[in-house]
């Protein structure tokens, strides 16, 4: 039972902001610039089946599991592990989780920011109308030439967090709702438009068929990580970031439909950038598997080619950004939120000293594009490559694996039948079991195919 009705934090007011700001956090870079990119390099449909079966079995379960813990226990992500964790799980040490979690959203945030960065710099440009005629070529060369030069990347990236900082130091409802509930229609429209353009440019039929044929024979054995990492990322599990949402959400409402609504919402808007991306792609001979830079190349040659392009291109950058600061929020609320209850220190002084820790680790994958590109950390991987693995590939599924144990196994199921309306029946124990043992031993297989303990791929 929850001992606190209302988190010190904040509430949200009803059940439609929980949705939009839980939407905020799961919609973002995530589903429109990574999600088209990995699934290009990691050769289509085989990808996208093995993700969209991972935020079924997975992803579902596990958000369910993140937001019932976070109102059962209303604290920051760290002192709800810890307070839950001795109550029910007999030890303090489920704090650690908490604790882990919230670096790793800071850790994010340090390089999802840049890229961040690289989206206000695409807003600006489409305002002066510099991509008007442009062909593959061009929009190859601007990219190129934009990230090989630190000092801009840096700009605009300090940018971000001075944006992202000035709005987490007020709290996150206010603007939050304003925000999201703008930025997702738009956003939605305006990737239909590029799709739309993509009809019509000719590369749809095959964006269709890279996307949704399934031949398991291209995968490559770390392709199915990648998959269950992203399936994490993308609904921002595993880290907190959902917990301390769910820590807002009023006892009257309902987890488990809110949950589906994220979850369908996230998916649908990735497999339209998804389409929107490679239509472009095919139609201009642009390489499917050509990285991160495939939708700034694939969208600007779009609005660079559409009467009143410009305009529609600014404004699909401009939500875009929209889409990465209210997910960029999020990263940074467990970390706040535990910092806060730690020390008692302003909510504001504590978002401006993230802010700058954020701003100074995030240097590192600034320059992982142009100064320090033959910098690897480890086998071929720059600080960003590296960053963005260790926490997707990994960190997020272990905290989502230990998530899902904790509720399935260590929280009473009168307690979280209490939490999901639902009594004791076979529907409670179902529920319990994805959670606590289903979603949790999948993540395990996938492990243990990456270790090689088990062969998943063909090689
Ligand atoms: N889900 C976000 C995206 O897809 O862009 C990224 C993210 C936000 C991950 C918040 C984790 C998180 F806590």
């Amino acid at each position: 039972m929850a001992e606190f009705t209302e988190s010190r934090h904040g509430m949200w007011s009803n059940r439609w902001l929980f949705i939009l700001a839980a939407t905020g956090s799961a919609v973002g870079l995530g589903n429109i610039w990574k999600f088209p990119y990995i699934t290009g390099e990691n050769g289509g449909g085989a990808f996208v089946l093995i993700y969209l079966i991972c935020i079924a079995v997975i992803g579902i379960p596990i958000m369910l599991a993140e937001v019932t813990i976070g109102r059962m226990g209303r604290l920051s992500p760290y002192g709800t592990m810890l307070s839950l964790g001795q109550k029910f799980g007999g030890t303090k040490y489920w704090s650690i989780l908490g604790g882990v979690g919230a670096v790793t959203g800071i850790t994010i945030l340090s390089f999802y920011a840049v890229i961040g960065g690289w989206v206000l710099y695409y807003v600006f440009r489409l305002l002066l109308g510099e991509f008007n005629g442009a062909d593959s070529e061009f929009v190859e060369g601007a990219f190129t030439s934009f990230v090989g030069s630190w000092w801009q990347v840096a700009g605009w990236f300090t940018l971000f967090m001075v944006i992202t900082t000035s709005i987490v130091a007020r709290g996150v409802e206010k603007g939050l709702e304003i925000a999201v509930k703008w930025t997702m229609p738009f956003l939605f429209i305006l990737l239909l438009v590029v799709l739309v353009y993509g009809i019509f440019e000719g590369g749809f039929g095959r964006a269709v068929s890279f996307m949704f044929t399934v031949d398991f024979s291209v995968l490559k054995p770390s392709s199915i990580l990648e998959a269950m990492g992203h399936a994490f990322f993308t609904l921002s599990l595993g880290m907190g970031a959902i917990m301390i949402y769910g820590a807002y959400v009023p006892s009257d409402v309902s987890l488990r439909g809110t949950v589906y609504i994220v979850a369908a919402a996230d998916t649908v808007v990735a497999l339209v950038a998804g389409l929107a991306v490679f239509s472009i792609a095919y139609a201009y001979s642009l390489d499917p598997a050509g990285g991160v830079g495939l939708l700034f190349q694939t969208t600007t040659l779009a609005f660079g080619n559409l009467p009143l392009g410009s305009f529609f291109g600014f404004l699909f950058f401009l939500t875009v950004s929209f889409a990465t600061l209210t997910s960029a929020i999020s990263l940074t609320e467990p970390i706040i939120t535990w910092i806060v209850e730690a020390t008692n220190a302003s909510r504001a002084r504590v978002s401006i000293l993230i802010g700058i820790v954020v701003w100074v680790l995030g240097l590192g994958s600034v320059f992982s594009f142009n100064i320090w590109s033959d910098f690897h950390l480890v086998e071929g991987k720059t600080i960003f490559d590296f960053l963005d693995y260790l926490t997707q590939a990994w960190l997020f599924p272990v905290g989502g694996l230990l998530i899902g144990i904790f509720a399935g196994f260590f929280l009473p199921k009168s307690a979280l039948g209490e939490q999901w309306g639902i009594s004791e029946g076979w529907k409670l124990t179902i529920w319990t079991l994805l959670i606590g043992v289903v979603a949790p031993i999948c993540v395990l297989i996938v492990f243990a195919g990456e270790i090689g303990v088990i062969s998943l791929v063909a090689e």
